[in-house]
């Protein structure tokens, strides 16, 4: 069986070190896991006033996580929070009410930092939005990394044996939830 994840990274930046760790992550993880990117850096902020009738780039967001078997959040921390544009989008995926776009989703939250708790408090927090939003986490393994440039190549290649065997390790453990929340959790 395959499923489709989408990955979200919370980071805008041009030289993103959390995009350097997708690719990574991508490269390690089984076959079962087909990832593709859903951008938020073209949405718009959230206001109540459009919830009701959706900007062209909410809608495309929204019909892309929603046809995901699962989502994968790869981001900074940003003075020891979620960045303001992942939680934008975050916000723009749970309403209107009633149309949240993450409920019952499997999910992951990986993040990389300069900082030494390698974004351990984002972290914290994402785990208590993602359970409002009725999204299962996979608990174990936590991944808190602190980058090194020497460590994550371009083009995916990790160069430390340890950490690419932990990475793997992680994404072997996110293909098996994803695999148990979708087989327990039955449509309506
Ligand atoms: C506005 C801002 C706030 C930051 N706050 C934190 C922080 O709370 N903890 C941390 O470890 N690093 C913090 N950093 C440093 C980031 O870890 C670093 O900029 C990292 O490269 C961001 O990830 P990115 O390259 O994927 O954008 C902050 C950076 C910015 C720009």
């Amino acid at each position: 069986m395959t499923y489709r994840v989408a990955y979200l990274i919370g980071s805008l930046s041009s030289r993103s070190i959390n995009r350097r760790l997708s690719k990574a992550l991508i490269t390690l993880a089984p076959p079962q896991l087909e990832f593709f990117e859903v951008g938020i850096g073209n949405l718009p902020l959230f206001s109540p006033d459009h919830e009701n009738d959706l900007p062209g780039p909410v809608i495309a967001y929204k019909a892309a996580l929603e046809s995901a078997d699962g989502v994968m959040f790869i981001s900074p921390e940003y003075n020891r929070s979620i960045p303001g544009a992942l939680k934008n989008a975050i916000d723009w995926g749970s309403r209107p009410r009633g149309r949240n776009s993450f409920a019952r989703k499997p999910t992951a939250i990986v993040g990389a930092s300069t900082g030494a708790i390698g974004t351990a408090v984002m972290q914290s927090q994402m785990r208590s939005v993602l359970s409002f939003l009725d999204a299962p986490q996979l608990n174990s393994p936590e991944v808190y990394i602190t980058y090194s440039p020497e460590v994550y190549g371009e083009d995916g290649t990790v160069h430390n044996e340890a950490t690419r065997e932990f990475l793997a390790h992680f994404m072997a453990e996110y293909a098996g939830f994803v695999s148990r929340v979708l087989s327990a959790i039955k449509p309506d």
